[in-house]
């Protein structure tokens, strides 16, 4: 594994409930450090791409409005086994299944509106992050 990058995006919910302190302050203090960070309301091309796998499932359309729906904060994180340490910080999509501890375990009831997106994997980190911050490597 060692050092890698991933991308974490701070959902419209997250945004306006407040919690965009709580999570950054749980990633910082787990170590990983902040490489890029900004707050956008994303266009619908942006949440399209973002969430190109999930084209043709039943919950797509929904996902996209609720993803463009007001402001997001999407950041860059770094650090030892990044991606699937944030994977296990942030939890199940399930809120209701999401274990306490975890950012949707504490904070979320519902599968769509569940405070935080993160890259599963090195491929979808490449492909994410250039949306938002094609400057960074
Ligand atoms: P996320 O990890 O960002 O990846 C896809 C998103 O789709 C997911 O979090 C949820 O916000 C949303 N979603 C809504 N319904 C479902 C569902 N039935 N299964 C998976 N994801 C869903």
């Amino acid at each position: 594994m060692g050092v890698e990058r991933t991308f974490v995006m701070v959902k419209p919910d997250g945004v306006a409930r407040g919690l965009v302190g709580e999570v950054i302050s749980r990633f910082e203090k787990k170590g990983l450090r902040i490489i890029a960070l900004k707050m956008l309301r994303m266009s619908r091309e942006q949440a399209e791409e973002l969430y190109s796998v999930h084209r043709g499932k039943p919950f797509y359309n929904s996902l996209v409005d609720f993803v463009t729906s007001g402001p997001v904060v999407v950041m860059i994180l770094e650090g030892e086994s990044a991606i699937d340490v944030v994977r296990i910080m942030i939890g199940p999509t399930d809120g209701r299944k999401a274990p306490p501890g975890t950012i949707r375990g504490d904070f979320a009831l519902s599968i769509q509106e569940n405070i935080v997106h993160a890259s599963d994997s090195p491929e979808s980190y490449k492909r994410e992050h250039v949306i938002f911050f094609p400057d960074v490597e």
